[in-house]
């Protein structure tokens, strides 16, 4: 079980001055502990700010190595890509510390099985064969409908143990494109699991995501499994 706390934010520069303030010091105690930080990063629209923030911070940017937690069936260039998004805020496009250490999932291939095997290699490859795939820090959201990074209800994802990312079918009814996303127990695995979620309409699946039940219901209760530290950063709004 998790170390699980709950900061809670006056405004939206607040929650993301917490989430930036907890990323910056989690890659700084890895690159002291380890010489890399590994940073595996949720899309969305809430981290955004947060991203902004702490790409001003003076890191060991040329340590850090960023992976994503989803992306959606998109090409790198698409305004619904995770990958641009985030390196748009972080700042990864233009700094050349970070040349050959940002690694995307390729939403737009045609083939998203291999696309989740490849970067299952890369993670393997990265963390190390026979080692656990354990992230320094990563970012989660919390949907409307209850998924946590691509694991949505209803679709037995949140079950699958024995990848390390899995593909995620399109949901045609919802209007979302297909989606490739770490697994649960790589979700689970992290050093440091930070959720961000704002606005009230969050607050009631949030009370499902910290409550007893249904997995493939609420894929966000799989945050309740998270071996490490988990903290959970909400407005006044969303807080349960
Ligand atoms: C995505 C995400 C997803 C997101 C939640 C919350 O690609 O959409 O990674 O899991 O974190 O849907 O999104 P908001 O931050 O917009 O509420």
């Amino acid at each position: 079980m998790s170390a699980n706390e709950t900061l809670i934010a006056e405004n939206d520069a607040e929650l993301a001055h917490f989430a930036a303030e907890l990323m910056g010091r989690a890659i700084a105690d890895a690159v002291r502990e380890r010489g890399v930080a590994r940073v595996a990063l949720s899309g969305g629209t809430t981290p955004g700010e947060a991203y902004r923030l702490l790409a001003a911070y003076n890191l060991s940017w040329d340590r850090v190595e960023w992976f994503w937690v989803d992306e959606r069936a998109v090409p790198p260039s698409s305004d619904r890509s995770n990958y641009r998004a985030a390196c748009a805020d972080l700042g990864l496009d233009r700094a050349p510390l970070s040349a050959g250490k940002v690694h995307r999932m390729t939403g737009e291939s045609t083939d998203l099985e291999a696309a989740a095997r490849d970067y299952e290699r890369l993670l393997r490859a990265s963390f190390g064969v026979a080692l656990a795939v354990r992230f320094d820090v990563m970012t989660l959201g919390i949907g409307d409908d209850g998924h946590t990074a691509s694991l949505f209800p209803g679709m037995s994802s949140v079950h699958v143990t024995d990848r390390l990312v899995v593909n995620v079918p399109a949901q045609p009814q919802k209007n979302l494109e297909a989606r490739l996303t770490l697994s649960a127990p790589v979700l689970c695995e992290a050093g440091l699991v930070l959720v961000l979620a704002k606005g009230a309409k969050k607050r009631s699946v949030l009370i499902e995501a910290q409550s007893p039940g249904s997995l493939d219901a609420v894929p966000s209760r799989i945050i309740q499994q998270a071996k490490g530290r988990v903290v959970w950063i909400l407005d006044r709004a969303a807080a349960p």
